[in-house]
């Protein structure tokens, strides 16, 4: 309770100060300036206490180079701007201002979004073993309940929902996920992964990959083409302009602050909602073909905080060979090798879906340094898993 202490501390002087002003009205010069001074000294011992956080209270009194929490997102556009737009950029602001709150044991939430049984709980066993205080997991099965084989998956069902593939009921079970794990404070990095994910990487890498940066790992960039800026309609003007419109992977790591934000926006998720569906009903409609998990993350924090998302995402996916679908690992493809290779990936890859293809490489940089994009990787058969767990120690180790 130091922080209450410096602060009553801080109010008991200034109440001090006003309280007795008559008597001290006559009193000279210095002795106001060394009180004055004093009473300086200790509001910024007070706002140490209050924002544990260095860089934020030395951004805002010593204004160091350091400033990482004034990281303001960008000002709302020039044009008049709606009700719901006024209100969205008023909490998403304050929300984004605020320092993070600190937690004395952080934690990884771990999302499970899958359909029913998640067939890796043995190869996320192994991973967690040995962790117990550092994660939490949350499992959103939306169509079986799934049967447990790991102590630490048992009871960590949450209330679940059917979820329609492209639709914006995959939207709503990843942000019922989200809240039920922000119940907990000391959840600070919200990973979402899917029934078909396996980790690259042991427990202390992909604890402190997350936990010490200063950024969520949400995958954003501009596609141009039909599968891209092609699925943005006109119905979500005047707030959603076609400019701002952003493509990116589902699977997300995200840190709290932002994972608040979308428990916060009512806005921006509305028009995904109502305009960005796969298929839709009314004549003359544009944005069919639109896939709401794809766009509303990277689109949302492209307007509000792109320098606060790294644009890529931490899970892997291999799409060279250019199908619809992405490449998906049988029991053989399984090897310490195909696994070393893809966590030893650092640079992201984004095509875009114009006639051209257009290809941007991009170093992965950890808090300003290169290093590896991934901690996990999809898609694996179930199949896999013996020889996952066969390999584990041995590909999480070297
Ligand atoms: C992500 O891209 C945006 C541009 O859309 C850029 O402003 C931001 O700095 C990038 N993030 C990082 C961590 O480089
Ligand atoms: C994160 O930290 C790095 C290195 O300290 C800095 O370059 C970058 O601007 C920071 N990003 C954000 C979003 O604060
Ligand atoms: C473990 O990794 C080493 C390479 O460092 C490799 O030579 C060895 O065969 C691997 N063991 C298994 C069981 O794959």
């Amino acid at each position: 309770m130091k922080t209450a202490g410096a602060w009553q501390l801080a109010r008991r002087d200034l109440l001090a100060m006003s309280g007795s002003r008559q008597q001290r009205a006559h009193l000279k010069r210095p002795i106001w300036i060394i009180f004055f001074v004093s009473l300086v000294i200790l509001f910024l011992i007070g706002a140490y206490v209050v924002f544990p956080s260095r860089s934020f209270a030395a951004c805002y009194f010593f204004s160091s180079k350091d400033c990482t929490m004034l990281n303001l997102p960008v000002s709302p556009p020039a044009r008049e701007l709606t009700d719901h737009e006024n209100i969205a950029w008023v909490v998403i602001n304050e929300l984004l201002r605020k320092p993070p709150v600190q937690s004395k044991n952080p934690k990884i939430a771990f999302l499970f979004l899958t359909p029913g049984t998640l067939p890796f709980e043995k190869l996320w066993e192994k991973f967690f073993q040995g962790h117990e205080d550092r994660f939490s997991v949350y499992v959103h099965a939306s169509s079986q309940k799934p049967v447990h084989v790991s102590r630490y998956f048992v009871g960590r069902d949450i209330h679940s929902e059917k979820v329609a593939w492209g639709k914006i009921s995959m939207l709503d079970a990843e942000k019922r996920l989200l809240a039920h794990a922000l119940l907990d404070a000391d959840n600070q990095q919200f990973v979402l992964l899917s029934d078909s994910c396996v980790p690259l990487h042991n427990f202390d890498y992909v604890y402190n990959y997350l936990m010490y940066t200063n950024v969520s790992y949400i995958d954003c960039f501009e596609d141009p083409g039909p599968h891209g800026s092609g699925r943005y309609s006109e119905h979500m003007l005047p707030e959603l302009e076609k400019k701002d419109f952003r493509k990116g992977a589902q699977w997300f790591s995200m840190k709290r602050q932002h994972a608040i934000v979308i428990m916060a926006d009512n806005l921006f998720y509305r028009k995904f909602k109502f305009y960005c569906k796969v298929s839709n009903p009314l004549p003359n409609m544009d944005g069919r073909n639109c896939y709401a998990d794809e766009h509303y993350l990277p689109t949302l924090f492209h307007m509000i905080d792109p320098s606060g998302i790294s644009n890529w995402s931490v899970t892997h996916v291999d799409w060279s060979e250019g199908k619809w679908h992405p490449k998906a690992y049988r029991a053989q493809d399984v090897t310490f090798e195909l696994l070393k290779s893809i966590a030893s990936i650092d640079e992201t890859v984004h095509v875009t879906s114009t006639g051209k293809k257009k290809k941007t490489v991009q170093p992965c940089l950890w808090n300003g340094m290169k290093r590896p994009c991934y901690l996990f990787a999809r898609k694996f058969y179930p199949e896999t898993l013996d020889r996952l767990l066969f390999l584990f120690s041995n590909y999480t180790t070297v």
